[in-house]
């Protein structure tokens, strides 16, 4: 399901990884401390990144002294990340269908990939399944429009203003920013002990329009403003840096864009 979509996300990706960390990764790294934490890396640990980029999560969690492993659909983001963290170890895999046998990782962490794939559910339930029983496993989730204003710009504004019908169909991303969605997911997978911590990110961009940002670090926002013709990508250029203008300061344009940090444990085995 979502095929279409699925393949312009992944050669999306691919084509923003050389320069992700000058825009996607200036918001999405600002939860990994939370991530860690909450999965309780220690020293010598076996972490698994799922949905990892260019690497930024097995990254920090090899600086404290884990043993990484990060995985990605997209080939030239997984040759990023063997590039920024050589000490980790990347391959490429889908999140939906991890090649790793049971019970292998002493914890998982998915920085903003539970926001991209087709099943959501299918990607907490093959975490689960790789994680060593007593094990914990974190996902960061962005809040909804409602929520943050960033994506009240950047996603319901283009939306509303674009012709969707253009674009192939896709699962709702902000389905898994209902908390009480994601603890009923988590609890479905077999975890226990769920705990949800609210992280105040920022979309800060020290020069340049909001659009051109969008374009530049969305792979969803772009694919939908691509799709359109020359006078609806004007107009949804317009309406986004307007509405971008307020938040405009001296030292470049800061909106929030809040997240959240779900964790579970794989119950131990009885
Ligand atoms: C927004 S980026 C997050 C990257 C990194 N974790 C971070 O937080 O900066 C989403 C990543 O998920 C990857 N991705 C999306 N669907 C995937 C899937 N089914 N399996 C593996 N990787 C996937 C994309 O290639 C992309 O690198």
């Amino acid at each position: 399901m979502y095929e279409e979509f699925r393949a312009k996300e992944r050669s999306g990706w691919g084509s923003k990884a050389d320069y992700y960390e000058h825009h996607t990764a200036r918001i999405t790294t600002q939860a990994i401390p939370t991530l860690l934490a909450a999965v309780r890396v220690r020293a010598g640990a076996s972490v698994l990144d799922i949905c990892t980029g260019p690497g930024y999560a097995a990254g920090a969690a090899h600086a404290i002294c884990a043993r990484a492993t990060g995985v990605d659909f997209a080939p030239e983001m997984v040759a990023r990340a063997a590039q920024n963290f050589p000490d980790c170890t990347f391959e490429e895999g889908d999140a939906l269908a991890l090649r790793f046998s049971d019970g292998t990782f002493d914890a998982a962490v998915c920085t903003f990939g539970i926001f991209h794939v087709t099943d959501p559910a299918q990607a907490i339930a093959e975490a689960y399944r790789v994680l060593k029983p007593g094990c914990r496993y974190a996902f960061s989730q962005w809040c909804a429009p409602n929520e943050a204003e960033f994506f009240r710009i950047g996603a319901s504004l283009i939306a509303e203003h674009a012709d969707m019908s253009l674009v192939p169909p896709a699962p709702n991303a902000f389905d898994m920013s209902d908390r009480s969605h994601c603890e009923q997911v988590m609890k479905s997978a077999g975890f226990d002990e769920i705990i949800i911590t609210e992280v105040p990110s920022v979309y800060h961009a020290p020069e340049g329009e909001l659009f051109d940002g969008i374009m530049k670090l969305s792979v969803r926002g772009a694919m939908i403003v691509e799709a359109q013709d020359d006078a609806t990508r004007q107009r949804i250029r317009d309406v986004v840096n307007a509405a971008a203008k307020s938040h405009h300061t001296d030292e470049g344009v800061i909106i929030p864009s809040p997240c959240f940090v779900v964790s579970g444990r794989k119950p131990e085995k009885r």
